[in-house]
């Protein structure tokens, strides 16, 4: 069997397109700070006509295999992530076979996986679970994670945000799962959901979410705890893990969950926790599961004894989700890219536990055990290719009137056909793929910009109908 099989290479990819929360705020009449400080959002990144979640898995995609010098020939399975529908049918992992084709590639298994922000971590566990089995052809794995996430006008708006990330998947990883430490929580719940089909956006019961997110957290960590335990003959408490990563719909809710798993190790073992916060804790220990997740002051009081190991082992991963948002599957790897942006070659030998949710709802708790390997497969140039500050500098702000226009035009181009783009490319960097057309076919048409010049044309570099030209 395959032996540190993991995630060697990533790459991301976010619209440069951006709008300040503090503006938002201001726009939209909200109290200020509600969005900074009560979400604890920076800034948030948007689609305009010219791109979608293909065309932003074209680009992570494309880059990936440039950037690490990968040949698309040595890909044997492609699994995407994702819960923004283009098609009820078509796969987006098919539009991207438009990559591999062009050399002969066209023995790819894999498919998309939908569940909400879940999808991503599904496509992964199908990556990494294909490099462990019999079936393993030697080849590796890819993983897109890609979604466009917007909210109608309302409070849940600014925890909108876009992106597509790509991870290559294969053994000697300096990402390697610790396979045998996962533990996962599925139920039904209506807390977040897309049953209108004309329309991209969610019904969402935002305060059911926090609630379903935080019962899910609980419970995968209880599965984890006990697996561990398991493996490793000993309980597992906050103390075993370096660093912790979590889906990020808004920061706030991330500190709430951080806490959230610091109350569980006192519940479970007071005395893991110092004097001070144990006492802190010790008049929330007899509260229902029920009770404890509506009650204010243990959220005060364990967020407080939380904060001085909340900045230690989570906040080197808020970067990217404060600055660009909720990017649903890609929104917890997107955090993780922020680890190793942050902290680089450092994280060698560190234990990194995922919790991973997804609305409806799924979730899992997995742990990642870093390595340090050799280039190109390195922390460091993982960092190095996926350039986070540089793309950040790189945005550009669009004012609030903005990026309403924008919403309500996509609206309305959402599931249109015989539409022509501005192909104004002038705000994206080279290299980015974006979308020319819809036909009166639906089928959509996509151009990569390949030179700075502001209108590229569409034949320049094109990929049309399925076909690269
Ligand atoms: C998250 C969501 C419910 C918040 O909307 P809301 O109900 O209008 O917001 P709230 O009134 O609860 O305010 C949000 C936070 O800002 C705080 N706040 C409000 N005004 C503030 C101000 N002026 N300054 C500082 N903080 C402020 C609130 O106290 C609250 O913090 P808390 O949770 O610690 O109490 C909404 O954005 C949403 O539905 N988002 C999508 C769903 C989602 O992402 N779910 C996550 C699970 S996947």
């Amino acid at each position: 069997m395959a032996k540190n099989v993991g995630i060697l290479a990533m790459d991301i990819y976010f619209p440069p397109t951006c709008i300040q929360q503090e503006a938002l705020e201001a726009h939209d009449g909200a109290s200020k700070g509600k969005y900074t400080i009560g979400l604890g959002q920076d800034c948030m990144a948007f689609c305009t006509e010219l791109e979608d979640v293909i065309s932003m898995s074209l680009t992570v995609v494309t880059s990936l295999l440039e950037k690490y010098g990968v040949d698309a020939k040595q890909i044997g399975r492609l699994e995407v992530g994702s819960e923004t529908v283009i098609d009820k049918s078509k796969s987006i992992k098919t539009f991207l076979m438009q990559i591999f084709e062009k050399f002969g590639n066209t023995d790819i298994e894999g498919v998309d996986s939908t569940n909400a922000c879940y999808g991503g971590t599904a496509a992964l566990f199908n990556c990494v679970n294909w490099v462990e089995s019999s079936s393993w052809d030697g080849r590796y794995g890819l993983v897109v994670c890609t979604d466009s996430a917007v909210y109608a006008e309302g409070p849940a708006r600014p925890t909108g945000g876009a992106a597509a990330i790509a991870m290559l998947i294969g053994p000697d990883a300096p990402i390697a799962f610790e396979s045998k430490l996962r533990g996962s929580h599925m139920s039904h719940a209506y807390d977040f959901y897309k049953p209108n089909l004309a329309s991209e956006y969610p019904v969402v019961d935002g305060k059911l979410s926090q609630t379903c997110y935080l019962m899910a957290l609980d419970s995968c960590y209880k599965h984890f705890c006990d697996k561990y335990e398991k493996v490793e003959g000993k309980q597992f408490y906050i103390s075993d893990a370096d660093y912790f990563v979590f889906h990020s719909p808004y920061n706030k809710l991330v500190q709430k969950s951080f806490a959230r798993l610091l109350f569980n190790d006192f519940l479970r073992n007071p005395s893991s926790l110092a004097e001070g916060a144990k006492e802190k804790l010790h008049p929330f220990s007899t509260l229902s599961g029920e009770e404890s997740y509506q009650n204010r002051d243990l959220e005060k009081a364990s967020q407080q004894v939380a904060k001085p190991l909340y900045d230690e082992k989570v906040q080197p991963t808020t970067l990217i989700p404060k600055q660009v948002g909720n990017m649903y599957t890609a929104s917890l790897y997107a955090a993780f890219a922020s680890l190793i942006h942050n902290k680089k070659s450092t994280l060698a030998g560190n234990r990194v536990v995922l919790f991973s949710y997804g609305s409806g709802l799924t979730a899992t708790i997995f742990s990642l055990r870093l390595r340090d390997c050799q280039h190109p497969f390195s922390l460091s140039n993982i960092s190095t290719v996926m350039d986070i500050a540089g793309k950040l500098k790189s945005r550009h702000e669009f004012p609030p009137e903005k990026f309403v226009e924008t919403m309500k035009l996509m609206e309305h181009r959402y599931g249109a056909k015989d539409i022509v783009t501005s192909k104004d490319s002038s705000l994206l960097l080279t290299g980015t793929y974006y979308l020319t057309e819809v036909d009166s076919m639906y089928r959509r048409f996509y151009a990569k910009k390949t030179s700075d010049s502001s209108i590229t044309p569409s034949n320049n570099g094109s990929i049309a109908n399925g076909h690269c030209k």
